[in-house]
């Protein structure tokens, strides 16, 4: 998890983009501090949310399993989340009480698209007794149907806090792969997958390697297996950031959305980054403008029908208590 700490938004983003581009979006974010203020606010940041956000008006930052955390324990009224519409739902699931925002409905996934609860119920009458794991990339309606929620930076330790020699698995065929090659654990998959990270192919990493001899490869596990087997490191996008903050590669490429380089590049700049640009329709729907409306209009608050939230909430919480 990481804070934003100096109030003054030139401040924050210099190193992080040019100053004509300062000049512009810095009275939208003292808009927005000052919104924040006035409602008691705080805006949760999903890693892959452009520099403008991640470095000018995130309290909060990281990826699907710290947004969780955070959302349980913050004491602000109003949580605006910049990030998807699972996130936010989720933040609702763990914390009932507060007020959830998202700037923009349209922020979806297609993961998240790929499965509904009535698929969950047919699957468990053809798989009966074994356990499904639900991917925080759904519905509130399919954790509710679930045993237990995971996400990118726990999926293997989740699948074997259960005990049992097989589970179902869902809804990413990808993140279910690379979980069965780390486990004994037999894994009953979905056919769902990520439009971003599917892209990636094994045969564009090795012609990054071939150009740049050296260079580091690190790989989010929605991406499927020919491109996570040339990976030097598999994480989730808060692992992936730690380890390039860690190992200060001279060279690297963040095989995921492409504006999690952008954000980590201005804290290591010894690293230099090869980008190739795949960017997530869902997230790029956050803008700084869409987060001052929503805290200037409260919109859109996101709803999760209690019965469904309360179903949905013992998964959740039972990945939440699974020891990191
Ligand atoms: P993380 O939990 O690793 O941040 O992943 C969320 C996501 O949507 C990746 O595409
Ligand atoms: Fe969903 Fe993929 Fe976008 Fe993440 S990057 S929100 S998994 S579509």
């Amino acid at each position: 998890m990481s804070t934003t700490t100096q109030v003054d938004p030139r401040k924050r983003l210099d190193g992080v983009l040019p100053d004509v581009e300062i000049a512009v979006v810095a009275p939208l974010i003292e808009e927005i501090e000052e919104l924040k203020r006035q409602r008691n606010a705080v805006v949760l940041a999903h890693n892959y949310m452009t520099p403008d956000i991640y470095h000018g008006v995130a309290d909060l930052r990281g990826d699907s399993l710290a947004l969780a955390r955070m959302a349980a324990d913050t004491s602000a009224d109003i949580i605006v989340m910049a990030g998807v519409h699972f996130m936010a739902e989720t933040a609702k699931i763990v914390n009932e009480a507060k007020t959830v925002l998202i700037p923009d409905l349209e922020a979806g996934c297609s993961l998240a698209e790929s499965i509904t609860a009535a698929d969950i119920r047919l699957l468990r009458e053809r798989y009966p007794g074994v356990p499904v794991v639900t991917y925080v990339n759904t519905s509130a309606e399919v954790k509710a149907e679930s045993d237990i929620c995971c996400t990118s930076s726990n999926a293997t330790r989740v699948v074997e806090s259960l005990g049992t020699g097989r589970v179902i698995f869902l809804p990413d065929q990808y993140l279910g792969r690379w979980v069965a090659s780390q486990t004994d654990v037999d894994v009953i998959l979905w056919e769902g997958s990520c439009i971003v990270h599917e892209r990636f192919t094994g045969e564009e990493l090795r012609g990054y390697r071939t150009h740049n001899p050296g260079i580091q490869i690190i790989a989010h596990p929605e991406c499927p297996p020919d491109v996570l087997a040339e990976a030097d490191f598999v994480g989730s996008t808060s692992g992936m950031i730690d380890w390039v903050k860690r190992e200060r590669p001279r060279q690297v490429v963040m095989v995921t959305e492409c504006s999690m380089s952008d954000n980590v590049a201005s804290e290591v700049p010894e690293t230099d980054f090869v980008r190739p640009c795949n960017l997530c329709p869902y997230m790029k729907r956050i803008t700084l403008e869409g987060i001052r409306d929503s805290l200037r209009d409260m919109k859109h608050e996101v709803l999760v029908d209690p019965a469904v939230a309360e179903r949905a909430r013992v998964a959740v919480e039972r990945m939440l208590e699974v020891k990191a």
